[in-house]
């Protein structure tokens, strides 16, 4: 039931705050140990290489989690499309471990590289909305977002519980190996109320939405790192319910080709969330703002400059982008509302896909 809301996708994007306090209260104790079960998490952390396996929205969690991941487990991350994973199987390490990332857990794509590594003798983990689903029942470890149903087309809360549900587990696997520096629990609230924080723009974003997508066939999407990350979520979400063509670039990339597409009043978002970044996207920006591209820049309050439009608040460098997305996820929503399109039902698309 979407209540008051008019369409799912704002209920959904509200919930984020909600989810991510529902998986801290599922997945940690009272004295903030991780209540993840031990043999999985001496699998993972014995294995040799850790291959993430998802599509669209769910395959972009997976990247934005590979830093969060990798930094902590020490375990190095490969994030593959299972429909592409599906034609041609790299070589694989002796000892893979495979996670599986899908909100519907239904995806035939994911699910035909499952019964692949299931017949390989391979371990993995499902990570799905859904816990009697298809992925959940057949891979050996399953775990639950904890999101809720999740009914608009455009995934949105499965997106932020999948990142978040992956850094408990990177953490869990840290503290088998070591002690660790961070206080997960304290940054997962802190990213919570960052969220909540983005939330009471939501009227702000909305002009935003108006005046740069209302008119506008072509949009990109721009930043490096874990931005580039969201970047590529942020463009598939405008994409597919607004019908703008819009892209998700590294930022450091448009100079070898992108940029000619730049005419002017070209919208170009970028992403700042990184101090290691945060220089380089801003000469980029400036590079398609000197060729009309019309720039609207979402940063972290640390480097925000005055004539940025949208401020986060700060959160843990590498879990930012579970912030930064949100605002993307608005805009996207305001903008099919302006064009008048049906924003939880986009056209040629159904919520889950289940054929190859
Ligand atoms: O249920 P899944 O997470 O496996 O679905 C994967 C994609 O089909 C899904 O994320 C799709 O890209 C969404 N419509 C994106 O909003």
């Amino acid at each position: 039931d979407k209540g008051t809301y008019p369409f799912y996708m704002l209920k959904e994007i509200e919930e984020q705050p909600l989810v991510l306090r529902r998986l801290q209260q599922k997945y940690f104790d009272f004295h903030g140990n991780v209540l993840l079960d031990d043999t999985l998490l001496q699998e993972i952390s014995a294995s040799e290489r850790i291959y993430i396996v998802a599509c669209g929205t769910s395959y972009h969690a997976g990247l934005a989690s590979k830093a969060f991941f990798e930094t902590l487990t020490k375990v190095p991350v490969e994030v593959h499309l299972a429909s592409e994973f599906g034609y041609y199987t790299p070589i694989l390490a002796k000892k893979p471990f495979f996670i599986y990332l899908s909100q519907s857990g239904e995806t035939a794509d994911s699910r035909q590289v499952l019964v692949k590594t299931n017949q390989l003798g391979a371990s993995s983990l499902a990570i799905t909305n859904v816990p009697g689903s298809t992925l959940a029942r057949e891979a050996k470890y399953a775990l639950s977002l904890e999101a809720g149903p999740e009914i608009a087309v455009a995934s949105t809360k499965a997106y932020t519980a999948q990142i978040a549900l992956l850094s408990i587990l990177a953490y869990a696997i840290q503290l088998e190996k070591e002690d660790s520096q961070l206080n997960l629990l304290q940054e997962l609230t802190l990213v919570e109320e960052a969220m909540t924080q983005v939330l009471t723009q939501k009227e702000h974003i909305h002009q935003l939405a108006k005046d740069f997508f209302r008119d506008t066939n072509s949009a990109f999407f721009i930043g490096r790192g874990n931005d580039y990350a969201v970047s590529l979520e942020a463009a598939l979400k405008l994409k597919e319910i607004s019908y703008i063509q819009a892209e998700g670039f590294a930022a450091g990339e448009l100079k070898h080709g992108t940029i000619a597409l730049i005419e002017d009043g070209t919208p170009v978002i970028g992403l700042i969330t990184s101090e290691v970044t945060h220089l380089h996207t801003r000469g980029n920006l400036e590079e398609v703002k000197s060729r009309g591209a019309k720039t609207l820049v979402i940063s972290e309050t640390t480097f925000a400059q005055a004539s940025d439009q949208i401020i986060l608040p700060k959160a843990h460098p590498l879990l930012m982008s579970l912030v930064s997305v949100v605002p993307t996820q608005l805009l996207a929503y305001y903008a099919t509302l302006e064009r008048g399109y049906d924003v939880d039902k986009p056209r040629n698309l159904a919520k889950s896909v289940t054929v190859e």
